[in-house]
Order: C-alpha cells, then structure tokens, then sequence
C-alpha cells in the first residue's frame, strides 16, 4: 500500500512536539489530545512551563543542543509523530549588521535543529510503523517581507526545501512528511505587530486534520493559499508590504 492509501493516523500515536511550552507548540499539544493521541512528549528548554496534563511527558529539549537530541532519543523510542514546531524570527532586514550576527542562533534552531531530529528520529519512526513528520514552515518561506526578516524567510526557504528531500527520502520507509505553511499567528512571535494573525489552536487542529488527510503541504489560511497560489507569477518579486 502507498503512503497515499495509508495517512497517518492519530488516534492512539506517540507525539513528540517541539516548542511545546507556548504559542503554536502548547495548541499542538491542546490539538493531539482532543484528536485522541496516547501520549506526548512536550519537549521545551524549559519543561517546567509545559501545561501539565494526563497523556503530557515534559522533556527538556533544545533543539541546538545535540545531547539534549540524544537524551530525547533515548527517552521517546515510541514515538510515531514528530512535529519540529519550535522556531524563532529576528525581524532585522537583510542589510541590518545584527541580520548576520543573529544569523547562527536562527539557522541553528530552524533548520539544523529539526535536521537533527529527523536524522535521529527517523529510524524510531520506521520501527514504529512509519508514522509523520509535519515541519512548521511559514507563508514567509515564499516571499520575504521589505525590510521584514530576511534570515529568519532564508531560514524556512531552507527547511522547506530540506522537508521536500526528506519527504522522498523517507517515503520508503512509509513515513509522511508534511510541512505546515501558515502566515500570522496570534502568539508572542508577534507580538506588538499589526498583522492579520490565525488563531494558534485552530492552526493546529487544522494541521492535524490536513495531516491524517495524508496532505503533505498543509496550507492553513487564505493569505498563504493565495501565496502559494501566485507563486508561478512572481508574487515573490513584489511583495506585500509589512503591516
Ligand atoms: N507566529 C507566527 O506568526 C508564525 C507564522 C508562521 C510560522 N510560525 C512558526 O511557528 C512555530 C512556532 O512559533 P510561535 O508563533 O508559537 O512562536 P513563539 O510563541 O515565539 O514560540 C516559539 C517556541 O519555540 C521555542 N524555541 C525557541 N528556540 C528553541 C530551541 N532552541 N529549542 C527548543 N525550543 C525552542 C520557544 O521556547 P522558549 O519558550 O524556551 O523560548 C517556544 O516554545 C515556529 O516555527 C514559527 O516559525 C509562526
């Protein structure tokens, strides 16, 4: 049976979420446990702030950190769903000196750091039956706000084209890998920004669904489907304007 036939169901899985702590990752966790999931491991730097709830496991994990990744391997050899969801943005333009001084901590923790997981993972995910990746993109993997943060859409174009290779590469060993792309979420990432923002909890519920639905580029508001839609026109060649 093709991966197609079979999405990824989550009823009764093992969850291991980044970033679990606050914004998109803690409605993550809210989503998996309304959808039915055994058990989560919430992993977080600092796993105290984790909402303690049945069927949650905090795990101290950064994702720069690669004893940290061992020690989580070590931990969750059960899991069948791993959701790389932690990220940060510096919002520096392109031409700002502090874009390339930030530059390391943002492709270290956007890009290497859910890299790593998967390197690590992936034979877990095999054993267990296959299972998913779902790697938190943005509308920004497309197109780079003027004046916006450039590192931080260099960062996601990076994971998105690295999530397309994974995808291939781990198709036959049936795991699916989707990338959720969304524009603006409601959650301290941007905070004090006029943005049109999605609600986290209702991204994630939309996510998980599109995920069982076996969709590999989950598209979860209007603004990133018209991106998306208008890329083969160029939209990346004028940008919208920052709000
Ligand atoms: N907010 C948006 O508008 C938006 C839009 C599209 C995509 N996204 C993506 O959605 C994901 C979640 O963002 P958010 O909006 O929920 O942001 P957020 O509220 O700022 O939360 C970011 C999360 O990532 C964690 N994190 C940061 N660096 C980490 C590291 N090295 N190791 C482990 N965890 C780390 C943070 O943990 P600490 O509490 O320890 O800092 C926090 O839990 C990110 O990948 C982001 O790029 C966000």
């Amino acid at each position: 049976m093709s991966m197609e036939d079979s999405p990824f169901g989550i009823r009764d899985s093992v969850a291991l979420v980044t970033g679990a702590n606050r914004g998109l990752g803690q409605a993550f966790v809210q989503a998996l446990l309304a959808a039915g999931v055994r058990k989560i491991y919430a992993a977080a730097r600092e796993p105290a702030q984790v909402a303690l709830a049945e069927r949650v496991i905090p795990l101290r994990l950064d994702v720069t950190n690669h004893r940290d990744v061992e020690e989580a391997l070590a931990k969750c050899q059960d899991i069948s769903l791993l959701i790389n969801n932690a990220g940060i943005i510096h919002w520096e333009s392109a031409l700002d000196p502090l874009a390339l001084a930030l530059a390391g901590a943002e492709w270290e923790t956007n890009v290497i750091g859910p890299l790593r997981l998967i390197q690590s993972f992936a034979p877990v995910l095999r054993k267990n039956g296959g299972g998913a990746i779902l790697n938190v993109l943005s509308a920004l993997t497309w197109v780079s706000l003027p004046g916006g943060p450039a590192m931080y859409s260099a960062t996601k174009a990076a994971l998105w084209s690295l999530t397309n290779s994974l995808r291939t590469e781990l198709r036959s060993q049936g795991t699916q890998v989707s990338a959720l792309h969304v524009a603006f979420l409601a959650t301290d990432m941007t905070q004090g920004r006029q943005l049109p923002k999605a609600h986290p909890l209702e991204v994630a519920k939309y996510a998980l669904t599109a995920l069982q639905g076996g969709e590999v580029e989950i598209l979860a508001d209007g603004l990133t489907r018209q991106l998306k839609q208008a890329l083969s026109s160029g939209v990346y060649l004028s940008p919208p304007k920052q709000g």
